[in-house]
Formats: structure tokens, sequence, C-alpha cells
């Protein structure tokens, strides 16, 4: 019989619960969670098993207390930290957020160093830079959630505008995971049609604001934290492509050694996806205003990176 796939899961807020909760349901893997709060994870636990039990499969389910828990995880999500509150952008919990990512990394590598990391904590591109730096994995196997989030949102925001076309709509989002990510509307289609073709120019430039908007919007909504059921869903579709060597492509936020002309740093762009992690990176030809929007995107992540490398890890 197939070993039952182990699914970590570090950080017990409503992202990471959420996303216990999609995987407990949908899922045959086992998942452990973790969370400073071990009561708060524990009774998280028990409430879904019990919710499994109503159906036919039970879930096998376990609370992480202690790191050496960790062993034998096939895949880590990591969802620890502060969320952004209103007026924060999501740059301003930089060392707070690598100072938890450094302690989870220690317990990580000395307990489950074949791992997949996938980091949905923010600032997310320079989360995924901490992660590697901090254990020393190999490049394929960290990586962080975003632009399934941030394309979805774009989807949505289409849908909106066309009010048909549901399921069909292709919304790729590049670069890093802040308010100058880059929606690529000349790359984005309904089925095969190319977005130009239904809406105007105009009605794009607002589904493109929109999307660079969207987090804040729904922080300045919920005022005492930041979305999580898209978030957790955008999660589960990347942990699922990977845990079944799907080989899908996704966009997904990585450390680039050359692609797209950029070394030593990480952001979004399109990624095969399978047992190893990062399978491959895909580069598209970008025009001259999409390019200098990706660098743009870059650049913005680039001077947390050195904020870090020159006040973080020294
Ligand atoms: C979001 O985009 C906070 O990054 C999170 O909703």
């Amino acid at each position: 019989m197939e070993r039952v796939k182990k699914v970590g899961i570090i950080g017990a807020g409503h992202v990471g619960s959420t996303l216990a909760f999609i995987l407990s349901s949908s899922t045959p893997y086992e998942i452990v969670l973790q969370d400073k709060d071990k009561d708060r994870a524990r009774g998280m636990l028990l409430d879904m098993f019990q919710a499994s039990c109503i159906g036919t499969k039970f879930t096998k389910l376990g609370v992480i207390t202690n790191p050496k828990d960790l062993k034998g995880c096939d895949l880590i999500v990591i969802a620890a930290g502060s969320p952004r509150l209103p007026g924060m952008s999501r740059n301003d919990l930089l060392f707070a957020n690598a100072k938890v990512i450094s302690e989870i990394c220690k317990d990580i590598k000395e307990n489950s160093p074949e791992s997949i990391l996938l980091l949905v904590t923010n600032p997310l591109d320079a989360m995924v830079y901490t992660a590697l730096k901090e254990t020393g994995f190999k490049n394929n196997q960290i990586l962080g959630m975003a632009g399934v989030l941030d394309s979805a949102r774009m989807a949505s925001f289409i849908y909106e505008k066309l009010q048909c076309a549901q399921g069909q709509i292709v919304a790729p989002v590049m670069g890093g995971h802040g308010d100058d990510m880059v929606p690529l509307a000349r790359f984005s289609s309904v089925n095969g049609v190319p977005l130009s073709e239904l809406l105007s120019e105009q009605e794009i430039e607002e589904v493109v604001l929109r999307t660079r908007n969207a987090g804040a919007e729904i922080v300045s909504c919920l005022k005492k934290g930041s979305a999580y059921f898209a978030p957790a869903r955008a999660t589960a579709e990347m942990v699922i492509a990977i845990m079944s060597d799907s080989h899908k492509i996704l966009p997904s936020a990585v450390y680039l050694n050359g692609e797209y002309g950029y070394r030593d740093v990480v952001a979004g762009v399109p990624v095969e996806l399978g047992r190893n992690g990062v399978e491959r990176i895909v580069e598209l030809t970008l025009n001259e205003k999409e390019s200098s929007q990706f660098a743009n995107s870059v650049n913005s992540v680039k001077t947390l990176i050195d904020e870090l490398n020159s006040n973080y890890f020294k």
C-alpha cells in the first residue's frame, strides 16, 4: 500500500486553519498542524476530525507539539506570522516576520530536510528568500504562494465585468506580491479569446488596478486582519499540484538565478510544479511595458532583500 503523504502546516491562524480544513476535506493526506498556542491547534484539529467523521473517510490529523513531529513531512506550509492590518503595507511586516520564519526554518532544517517548503507569510517574496537563506535548501525546494491568489482575484474582476464564462477565465499575474505586481492582461483570455476582444482598454486598466489593490480592499473591510479564504484555497491548489506530481503550471514566487535576467532575488513567475517543488521556471517573452513593470516589481522585492541582508542576516 502506498504511504500516506504528510503535510505540515505551521501557523493555525485564519489562512493555516482554513487550509487545513480544505485539505482535510478534499485530500487523503495526513495533516499535522502547529501553532504557538498549542491548545488552539488541538481544538481546531479535534473540530476538523469531527467534521471529517460526518463523511465516509476519516482524515489523519495531528498537532505538532515538538519539532520532531515535523519528521516525515513531504511538504510544509508556513503560514505563521503577523497579518496585515489597515494602513499597513505587506512590507511593514518585514523584520517581525523574518524572525518568525528563521525560527521555524531551524526546526525544519533539523527534522525535515527533504521536504518542500511553501510560504504564505508576508512580505511573501522576502520571506521565501529568508527561508532559502536560513535552511540552505535547494532553490527548487522552496516557493511561495501569491500568484495563484492574485490571478484568481484578477479573474474575479474580469468576471464581474463580463458576467459570463465562469471557470473559463485565465488571468496570470507576475512579479512580487506587492502593490506593483504585474497583472498580465495581454496573456489573459477567456477560453482562448484574448481579453482585449472582450473588454475596452479602460475596463482592462480598471481590472489591473483593482487586482493590485485587492488585498488592501479586503483588509479595509475586515479591519482586524487580511483575506484568508482565497489565500487558503490558492495554497491548497499549489499543495495538491506538488504532492500529486501534477506538472501543472502555476504562478509561484521562486528564486531567480538568471531567469528573466535577474539573480539572487525572489519573484512570482509561471512555474511547473511537481514532486520536486519547482520543476521548471517558464520564461515568457514580455513586451517593453511588461518588462519595465516586472523590473519595477522585482526592484521593490530587491529593496526588501537588501534591507534583510544589511540589517538582519549579519
Ligand atoms: C493578501 O493579498 C494579505 O497578502 C495578503 O490578501
